[in-house]
Formats: C-alpha cells, sequence, structure tokens
C-alpha cells in the first residue's frame, strides 16, 4: 500500500473519529491545511518526472475531494447530535406551577402606564409612540412655540451637539411632539394617548431630569372642551378607583392649545393615606385645551374643518397620588428596598376586568 492510500485511511478515520466541531477542525486542519499531510505531498510532486508528476497529482486531488466531502458530511452529523442533545436536556415542562413568589417587581410608574393603558383604551383611545430624542420641529416649532419664543427657555431643553446643517437635536422636553407626529402620520378622527418618558435639565425635590407624561390627543369635526372635561373626569374616577372626583380646570396657557387649561384634583391627607375627591388640598397634574390652529395646520390638518384637544398628564405625580408615594426622587434610585416596597408583582398585570391596582 503506498502513502496516499495509507494517508486516506487515515484521515477519513480521524474524520469518522471526530466527537465535536473542535476535533473535526484538528483534523480538517492536519489534512487539508496549509502546513497539513496533504499540502506536503504536494510539495514532493516537484521532484517526480512528469508522467508520474501528473499521476500523482491527479491521486491527491482526488483525495481532498474526498477528505472535504467526509468533513462536510461529519460535520452535519455532529451538529445535529448537538441539536438533540440540547433538544432532550432542555425540556420544560409547561404544566409546572409558576414560581409562587418572583423575585422581581414592576415599577410602581410602569404599573401606572400599564393602567392608564386599559383606562384610555377602554375609552377608545390607541397608543401612539414617538423618539426620546427629537427633532426641534416637532418638540416646539410645530407645537407654536417658535425659535425666540421664551417658552423654549421654560422647557429648560438638554440640546444635542450641533450637526453640519446646523440644527441641533433635543431630548423630548414633553409628549407633545407626538401630537404632531400622529397628525402628520394618520387621518381623523384621531384618538390616541402616548405615554413615554421627556427629559428636562431640572432637579429638587419636586423635579427630576427624566420624568414621564401620558399625552392624549382627540382630533375630528366635533370635538369641544366638554368633552376633554369628560373624557378627563371619567379617567380620573377609574384611575383612582372612587365614584366622585374632585377636579379644578384653572385657565392657563400653552402656546399649543386656546383655550388652555390646567387641571388639578383634590384630594386630602389622613395620616398617611391620601383620600382622592375629599379635602382642600389641590395637586395640578395636567395641561390641556382645544388644540390651535397653528398646530393643527403645521400638521397638515385645515384648522377650518377640523378640531380637537389634548392634554399632556404627569404620569410621575399620579401615581405619587394613587400610591401615597411621598418622594417623586426615590422613583429613579433603583433601590431594591424601595421596589420591593413599592413595587407589584409581575404577574398582576392590571385590567379593567381584573383590577387596577
Ligand atoms: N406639553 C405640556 C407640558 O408638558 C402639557 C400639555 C399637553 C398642555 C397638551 C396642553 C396640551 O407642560
Amino acid at each position: 500500500m503506498d502513502r496516499i492510500e495509507a494517508l486516506t485511511g487515515e484521515i477519513l478515520t480521524s474524520i469518522a473519529n471526530a466527537a465535536d466541531e473542535q476535533a473535526l477542525e484538528a483534523a480538517r486542519v492536519s489534512a487539508l491545511g496549509k502546513k497539513g499531510v496533504i499540502a506536503e505531498l504536494m510539495k514532493g510532486l516537484g521532484a517526480l518526472s512528469p508522467e508520474e508528476r501528473k499521476r500523482e497529482g491527479q491521486r491527491l486531488n482526488t483525495l481532498k475531494d474526498r477528505v472535504t466531502e467526509a468533513l462536510a458530511e461529519r460535520r452535519e452529523i455532529i451538529k445535529r447530535q448537538a441539536l438533540e442533545a440540547r433538544l432532550a436536556s432542555e425540556t420544560v415542562d409547561v404544566t409546572l406551577p409558576v414560581r409562587p413568589e418572583p423575585r422581581g417587581t414592576i415599577h410602581p410608574v410602569r404599573h401606572v402606564y400599564q393602567e392608564c393603558i386599559q383606562i384610555f383604551g377602554d375609552l377608545g383611545f390607541t397608543v401612539a409612540e414617538g423618539p426620546h430624542i427629537e427633532d426641534d420641529f416637532y418638540n416646539f416649532t410645530a407645537l407654536n412655540i417658535p425659535p425666540e419664543h421664551p417658552a423654549r427657555q421654560e422647557h429648560d431643553t438638554f440640546y444635542l451637539r450641533e450637526r453640519a446643517d446646523g440644527t441641533r437635536k433635543v431630548l423630548r422636553t414633553h409628549t407633545s411632539p407626538v401630537q404632531i407626529r400622529t397628525m402628520l402620520s394618520q387621518k381623523p378622527p384621531i384618538r390616541i394617548i402616548a405615554p413615554g418618558r421627556t427629559f428636562r435639565s431640572d432637579s429638587d425635590q419636586t423635579h427630576t431630569p427624566m420624568f414621564h407624561q401620558i399625552e392624549g390627543l382627540v382630533i375630528d369635526e366635533t370635538t369641544h372642551l366638554g368633552h376633554l372635561k369628560w373624557v378627563l373626569e371619567e379617567f380620573c374616577k377609574a384611575f383612582f378607583e372612587v365614584d366622585k372626583v374632585k377636579m379644578r380646570f384653572r385657565a392657563s396657557h400653552f402656546p399649543f392649545t386656546e383655550p388652555s387649561m390646567e387641571v388639578d384634583i383634590g384630594y386630602r391627607r389622613d395620616g398617611n393615606q391620601i383620600r382622592i375627591g375629599e379635602g382642600d388640598q389641590w395637586l395640578e397634574i395636567l395641561g390641556s385645551g382645544m388644540v390651535h390652529p397653528n398646530v393643527l395646520r403645521a400638521s397638515g390638518l385645515d384648522p377650518a374643518r377640523y378640531q380637537g384637544f389634548a392634554f399632556g398628564m404627569g404620569l410621575d405625580r399620579i401615581t405619587m397620588l394613587k400610591y401615597g408615594i411621598p418622594d417623586l426622587r426615590a422613583f429613579f434610585e433603583a433601590d431594591l428596598r424601595w421596589l420591593r416596597h413599592y413595587g407589584f408583582t409581575a404577574l398582576d398585570l392590571p385590567t379593567l376586568a381584573g383590577g387596577l391596582s
């Protein structure tokens, strides 16, 4: 038996015996690699006569082909075996009961986020979203806040670095830009809420640089201020789980609504408890109004035909009120003891039918 024949047996055996990808790769390198046995033999061809060289060269090429084929076949088998072993070891018994006490908790703000989606969903609203990093146009200009407007200063905006074209992106200072994005992308009637994060360079006992709002927008041909008040009252009753709420609508000003109202909710402190709908304490929870004609126009809608209302509510605020949480800053400190105390069970998704809180 000559060298090539012996080698064929050896290589094919080493491939057949390779138990895993690594062993197979080692077999491949020792046979076909740059310094492998076949390459060695190829080098020896130069010393042969032209005829012998041709014959032996062909044999070596055939050997190469056989080895390549054997490698591919073996690789398939190893893969299949690995998959079978994994499938056998990773079986899940779906009939097992859920672990009784999940360790993690849902943050109160996230829980309230879900509660709001449930309540407004029941009132016929769908959820819209927009980016946190926003164009100046959506965050300000289209909302009737042109450059140089004093409201820009009031917003304590976080600006991103100036781009080549001179524009700067901002971290959205409110959820109102989602109004514009929605009106530009869908036709009235529109009925959306847009919950999410907002950012302002402001930090004290009642302000954090990141906080949450929930925007509401209704646009059609006949919606009026009465609808706005009704929606907000229905929301507050459902959210605070009371039959009656005390709400105070105060005339206010926002560039993007006319007329504008700020809304306070009446409550009373009872020891550690907060009673909504009683007492004479007020907490501002939202800004609202009828969408300004300039905003409709900037969003491609004809103000002679369409009208509607918008509101922006502080999610963190209503969370504090509903669950009697005294300090806003604790929301974002990620203190495990706090999360265990105020957090919600992960499996308890709020629903109107099953209960919210
Ligand atoms: N965007 C306003 C704010 O953040 C709230 C608002 C929203 C007011 C919609 C009116 C209408 O203060």
